[in-house]
């Protein structure tokens, strides 16, 4: 968390008013590399699945919306949360004050809604009540339709997203792990009643595998089954992060949602949202897989992986994908024009194809360190022997080896190293 903010990857919401619980703002690094996360996940779902496509659907929607997907009903009843686990029981269920899940301390009982109310309009007494999202996933159902009559998508096909979901949490707390305001990266799958056996052992695999190729340390990812259910699910799994000093290690779920919303959004809407199979002709509610993460997650268990104290240095071993900048580029000494003018000519040439940070602040050791600290791969010296040979000397961060590159060769040098198309 020190980190973070000392390198500007987060910032706690409204710090300069004491801060707000459950609110964080991503500084200048941090917004960088949730960017990347979020091009990676979207050009995987869309560009390397012909049969998925994107929507961004509004925050907020119709109220009764969320009287259809469960969620006004479902938290009417008094529940006391488990302060651990954040489990949530009915008061009527529970036999002692403890959690049945993990045994800790649970919450007074409440009348929980998690549902963040919010009112439109603006005359006073007739003023609209609305919600802002609970899931970002329900917007997916409303275009449900939309997307089916506008593209030539058959089922099984999917519809992906990524936005704000907002909670009224009982506990937020655990820097970005639980907050009031975060980003979901969602995919609903459609699929025919007798193959969502199938697909949801498919997408709980393809998932794994795209976490896997992105963390420092993937040996740290699991599975963890889900026993008690939310309302919609028929079966649950959690790829979880096990090396998390939170309580919960839950990155992305995977949820076996049935026809359940499709069915209460027919019922409630009064419009049919089922399928017709152009072929057979058979028509039905289709099935849902969701694969449901959390971005702010997967950005906070990445610095958790990535992060590492050696002797003399404290580096952050992320993914060359997933890091804010993929190269630094530095003149030898700071007060020699002729070295300046030379870096920035590098400089300026890398920017074209990477993200690329200038440093000329303090010595070359210090300028290594502060790069290490926040993850950039590569850093370039520009010193007087390249003004004679044209090359400059390229330090890797993990191995902290360095080789000479001719100036010439470093776009496609890098191109190379860090897998980017050049
Ligand atoms: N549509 C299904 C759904 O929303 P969820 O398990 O409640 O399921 C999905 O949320 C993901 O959203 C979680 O795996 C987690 O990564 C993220 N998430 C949920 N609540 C969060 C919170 N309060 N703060 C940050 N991320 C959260």
């Amino acid at each position: 968390m020190s980190l973070c903010k000392r390198r500007g990857f987060v910032y706690p919401g409204s710090e300069i008013y004491g801060g707000f619980q459950g609110f964080y703002d991503f500084g200048p690094l941090g917004v960088e590399m949730k960017n990347n996360l979020k091009k990676l996940w979207w050009n995987w779902m869309t560009v390397q699945h012909e049969d998925i496509v994107g929507i961004d659907g509004a925050i907020i929607t119709n109220p009764k919306v969320w009287e259809a997907s469960g969620h006004v009903k479902s938290f009417t009843d008094p529940l006391s949360e488990c302060k651990k686990c954040h489990h949530r029981f009915k008061v009527d269920d529970l036999k002692d004050k403890k959690c049945p899940d993990c045994g800790g301390e649970l919450t007074e009982p409440k009348q929980f809604n998690i549902l963040v109310p919010t009112q439109l309009g603006v005359i006073e007494g007739e003023k609209t009540d609305a919600y802002l999202r609970g899931e970002a996933c329900q917007t997916i159902y409303l275009d449900f339709k939309n997307v089916l009559d506008t593209s030539r998508l058959k089922i099984p096909f999917g519809i992906c997203q990524i936005g704000k979901a907002f909670r009224n949490e009982v506990t937020p707390g655990n820097f970005l792990f639980r907050q009031r305001e975060f980003e979901q990266w969602d995919l609903q799958w459609f699929t025919h009643p007798a193959e969502m056996e199938k697909w949801f052992e498919f997408w709980k695999g393809e998932r794994m595998n795209w976490y896997k190729s992105l963390f420092t340390h993937p040996e740290n990812l699991g599975f963890h089954k889900h026993e008690k259910l939310a309302h919609y699910a028929k079966q649950a799994y959690d790829i979880i992060y096990t090396n998390s000093p939170c309580e919960i290690e839950e990155v992305e779920g995977i949820h076996w949602r049935g026809d359940w919303d499709l069915s209460r959004h027919s019922e409630y809407s009064g419009q049919d949202l089922s399928y017709t199979d152009p072929e057979t002709k058979e028509k039905f509610i289709p099935q849902i897989v969701e694969t449901s993460g959390g971005v702010d997650r997967m950005f906070l268990f990445l610095l958790i992986d990535a992060y590492a104290e050696e002797e003399d240095r404290i580096v952050l071993k992320l993914n060359s994908k997933v890091a804010p900048y993929k190269v630094a580029v530095f003149p030898l000494l700071r007060n020699k024009p002729e070295l300046v003018e030379k870096a920035r000519e590098v400089y300026q040439d890398l920017k074209k194809y990477f993200s690329v940070v200038w440093d000329d602040r303090g010595n070359i050791g210090k300028r290594y360190y502060a790069q290490d600290e926040i993850g950039t791969p590569y850093c370039v010296t520009v010193d007087f022997e390249s003004l004679e040979d044209k090359a400059v000397t390229v330090r890797d961060r993990d191995t902290m080896k360095q080789e000479r590159i001719k100036i010439g060769d470093l776009a496609s040098y890098f191109a190379d190293k860090l897998e980017l198309p050049c």
